[in-house]
């Protein structure tokens, strides 16, 4: 399989799909690399890190896209700008991986089966044990959850740590983190380890001993969330909500820091810090919205933006992993080497829709949408179903990865 790597083109993206360090891996699995020219410039890795490792570099976009399969960053409505320009180069039997928002805008996926691509949407990688290492949201949450308690520093006007000094004592600030994922353990994490005093918050119970094994008090309130299947929160009543807004609202405002993380996948962020809340912590205060993308978890907050309210300054980051492209690239790349590694067998690519990684990851094959969150169907198997295997049964070549058209059949 002839695999292309972009030079990513949302704005402000930093990251690269693969860095040089993986090429071993993945000629291993009979993936030979194309990189567009200065595709992994911005992260840190050179065309001639990636040409020492035997990958080829290719001049234009154009001859870039005659590989078998093109692996993106962001991609389809992850990068709605820009991707129309890339859509049109796309044909039938071609593989893409990326993070391509596909809960954000299921159209964009309906255009993406009409040209008869199969297409991988690495953030719907299923949260089980053997994906782990695959899990690029988890990856980027990491980013993001430890660069915005970098912000939040930066924009508060006093220390983290405690010291004590000749010239008196200097109290440390509190940090209050709500919604407690893979994001908001690092940003405790990191908190603490700044010598912020810090409290943490989440609809889901099951996460206070984490938080406390962080150092952390876990702020338990009189509200039971719940977690679906796949271990997210699930979406709360209006009327959940409003109670938990009030039963926060004085932890908030005693906070010098507020990081919010609180997240539904696919869903507008639920609202949790209002304007009312915002106005009762001291001038000074920080509230860092990492689900700003989403919507946001305090209603001020707007995107990309830097909000001053009633002296407390409200950050709106967006696309955080691009903030720390060398790491975020090496992690990202390593989730999908590891996917690319488990799906493609000497260099073919095997679609075995009895596995779970490859029916939850694959959003269109074959001309059609096959993901269920998109209303589609997985091809039958006839086979065995199961997470605790590596599934050899009922596996079918893919699309031809020469592009010829889609293929069925048992293998
Ligand atoms: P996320 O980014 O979707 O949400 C972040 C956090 O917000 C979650 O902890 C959620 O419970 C919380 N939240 C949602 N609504 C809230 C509200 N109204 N108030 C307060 N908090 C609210 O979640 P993330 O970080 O992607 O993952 C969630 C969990 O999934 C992890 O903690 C873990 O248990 C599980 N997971 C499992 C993996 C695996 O087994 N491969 C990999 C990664 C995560």
């Amino acid at each position: 399989m002839r695999l292309a790597v972009v030079s990513e083109t949302f704005p402000g993206e930093r990251r690269v799909a693969i860095v040089p360090a993986e090429l071993p891996r993945l000629a291993s699995a009979g993936i030979e690399l194309w990189v567009e020219r200065g595709a992994g410039e911005r992260a840190g890795f050179p065309d001639a890190a990636y040409r020492d490792k035997g990958a080829r570099v290719v001049e234009t976009r154009e001859a870039l896209f005659e590989a078998d399969a093109v692996a993106f960053v962001r991609a389809g409505a992850a990068n709605p700008e820009h991707w129309p320009e890339d859509e049109q180069r796309l044909r039938e039997g071609q593989v893409i991986f990326g993070m391509l928002d596909p809960l954000g805008d299921p159209d964009a996926m309906g255009r993406l089966a009409e040209r008869g691509v199969t297409a991988f949407a690495l953030e719907l990688i299923p949260r089980i044990t053997r994906a782990q290492s695959m899990d690029v949201l988890s990856s980027m949450a990491t980013v993001a959850g430890y660069k915005a308690v970098l912000l939040a520093a930066d924009a508060l006007p006093k220390f983290f740590p405690m010291f004590m000094t000749a010239a008196g004592t200097v109290p440390p600030a509190r940090v209050l983190v709500i919604g407690a994922g893979v994001a908001g353990l690092q940003a405790i994490a990191t908190a603490r380890r700044l010598g912020a005093v810090v409290e943490a918050y989440d609809v889901r119970p099951a996460v206070k001993e984490e938080v406390e094994s962080l150092g952390a008090r876990f702020v338990e309130l009189e509200l039971q969330g719940e977690a679906d299947e796949q271990g997210y929160a699930k979406e709360q009543d209006e009327a959940f909500l409003a109670r938990q807004r009030q039963l926060l609202a004085d932890t908030i405002a005693q906070a010098h820091v507020v990081i919010t993380t609180a997240s539904i996948p696919g869903r507008k962020a639920p609202e949790i810090v209002t304007a009312d809340m915002v106005e009762r912590m001291r001038p000074g205060s920080v509230i860092v919205d990492i689900a700003a993308e989403r919507g946001g978890n305090c209603t001020l907050t707007r995107a990309g933006e830097r909000v001053e309210h009633a002296g407390v300054t409200i950050l709106g980051p967006i696309n955080l992993g691009a903030s720390l492209p060398v790491d975020a690239s090496r992690m990202y790349a390593r989730n999908l080497a590891n996917l690319l590694r488990h799906v493609v067998k000497e260099g073919e690519l095997v679609l075995d829709w009895s596995d779970e990684i490859t029916r939850g990851t694959v959003v269109c094959h074959g001309g059609r949408i096959t993901h269920p969150r998109l209303g589609g169907e997985p091809p039958a198997t006839g086979g065995h179903d199961g997470d605790d295997d590596n599934g050899d049964s009922a596996q079918q070549p893919a699309a031809s990865p020469s592009g010829g058209s889609a293929q069925e059949g048992s293998a």
